[in-house]
């Protein structure tokens, strides 16, 4: 082993976790219009995010949600996908993962911004505990930015899930309250 850097919390900058991946979508991918599937666009997205989680945890990541992705325009069979990562923010044991796609007309050269997508990425060791994660260090205004929302999509995550268990919850209070009437 060279270094033992990589494995400690010693925080890492957002660059150290940029990530990129590049696709041909052929037949395989693509519906009978000849457009990139959706669920097949998501793998590429999960990849891609888990690529930028790993760098930055050095360790083994699971995803724990997928919660924005924007599909802005279709992708067509033979096109090039570029998708490009990086950590927004880490918190205690758990990253967002902010993912760009791009796909290229090969005949063209066109270039659009296909789709984009939040992830977050929960770091766990080999038994499947959770493990903290390294600070980030933010280098510019950008990287600023996308710290500070991903805060706030924290937080709007957090008070959906107390929304989803309360509503839950009533529903559950109810089925027992017409059982028992029955
Ligand atoms: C994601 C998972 C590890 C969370 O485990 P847990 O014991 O419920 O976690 P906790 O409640 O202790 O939360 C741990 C962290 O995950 C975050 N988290 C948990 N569920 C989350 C969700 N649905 N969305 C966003 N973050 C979530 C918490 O905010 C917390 O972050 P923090 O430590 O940075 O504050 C667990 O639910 C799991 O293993 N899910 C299945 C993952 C999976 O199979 N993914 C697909 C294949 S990789």
């Amino acid at each position: 082993m060279s270094s033992t850097t990589e494995t400690t919390l010693a925080p890492r900058t957002v660059a150290s976790t940029q990530s990129e991946m590049t696709e041909i979508i052929l037949p395989n991918d693509t519906n009978i219009l000849g457009n990139l599937l959706g669920g097949r666009l998501m793998h590429f997205i999960d990849l891609t995010g888990a690529m930028a989680a790993y760098r930055h945890a050095r360790t083994h990541v699971v995803t724990a949600a997928m919660d924005h992705i924007d599909f802005i325009y279709p992708v067509h069979l033979g096109d090039l996908l570029t998708l490009k990562s990086s950590v927004n923010r880490a918190f205690t044991t758990s990253m967002e993962v902010g993912v760009k796609v791009w796909a290229e007309n090969t005949q063209t050269g066109e270039v659009l911004h296909v789709a984009s997508a939040y992830l977050v990425f929960v770091a766990v060791d080999k038994s499947g505990r959770n493990l903290k994660v390294p600070q980030l260090i933010l280098e510019t205004p950008n990287e600023v930015r996308r710290h500070g929302d991903a805060l706030l999509r924290r937080q709007h995550r957090e008070s959906e899930h107390v929304r989803r268990k309360k509503a839950r919850h009533a529903a559950t209070a109810e089925e027992e309250v017409l059982a028992a009437g029955e």
